[in-house]
């Protein structure tokens, strides 16, 4: 029987069948960025994603998440209530690149965009900034096809250096941290948003006497 994507999908039933669905999620969705980076290179010469990062959230990880959520460890639940069991994470170089590749990804129409959060316009209390996007991306076995969830977390390279070292610090003190580690953290999110839109900036005018040269 044909396969339609846009019939039902069918339902995970065992943790094998997780593993093996968010890894081949992960990677589609990773092929899919490859290709839209390569087209980039070749039309435009020029790359607006630095790096790609994936990872599968652990099987400790997601029984956590559950039982911090309510929820039985079931299978249907972790499908159901868990949204990052597949994570890819995509660094750009300028916050210009970011938008650019998620409206790429989003008009892809075997993706299912299911929601955005954009702390790049508006961050978090933290100082955190990314653009997250949650999707589904369909997965054909041999005999059935499921939708699987993937998180997509694109920022720029000085996002990336911040949200890692706040991530640490987070982890260091359970969340707690003193007062003026997190102001000084706030701080250094003003400094990298400042970076960002001078990067951006000076890559612009860059950009615009390449295109002179040409006339
Ligand atoms: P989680 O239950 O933590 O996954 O959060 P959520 O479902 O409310 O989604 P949200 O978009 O807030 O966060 C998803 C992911 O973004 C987290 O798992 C982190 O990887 C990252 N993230 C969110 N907030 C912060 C933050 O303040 N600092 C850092 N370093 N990372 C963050
Ligand atoms: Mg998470």
């Amino acid at each position: 029987m044909a396969r339609d994507i846009n019939r039902e999908p069918d339902p995970i039933d065992s943790w094998m069948e997780v593993t093996l669905v968010y890894n081949s999620a992960l990677k589609e969705i990773g092929t899919k960025l490859e290709i839209l980076n390569d087209e980039f290179q070749q039309v435009h010469r020029y790359n607006p994603i630095e790096h790609i990062k994936s990872r599968m959230k652990t099987s400790e990880s997601i029984v956590k998440k559950l039982k911090k959520k309510g929820y039985e460890s079931t299978i249907e639940n972790m499908v159901e209530h868990v949204n990052d069991i597949a994570g890819i994470r995509v660094i750009c170089s300028f916050t210009s690149d970011i938008y650019r590749v998620a409206e790429m990804i989003g008009n892809q129409n075997d993706i299912k965009v299911l929601s955005i959060k954009d702390y790049i316009k508006n961050p978090k209390a933290s100082g955190y900034k990314s653009y997250h996007m949650l999707v589904t991306v369909p997965i054909f076995l041999s005999d059935k096809m499921v939708n699987a969830k993937v998180e997509i977390q694109i920022r720029t390279v000085a996002m990336d250096f911040w949200a890692s070292l706040e991530h640490k610090i987070h982890y260091k003190f359970e969340g707690n941290a003193p007062e003026h580690i997190k102001n000084e953290l706030k701080e250094c999110a003003r400094m990298v948003s400042d970076l960002d839109a001078r990067m951006l900036a000076l890559n612009e005018e860059i950009r615009s006497l390449e295109d002179n040269e040409f006339v």
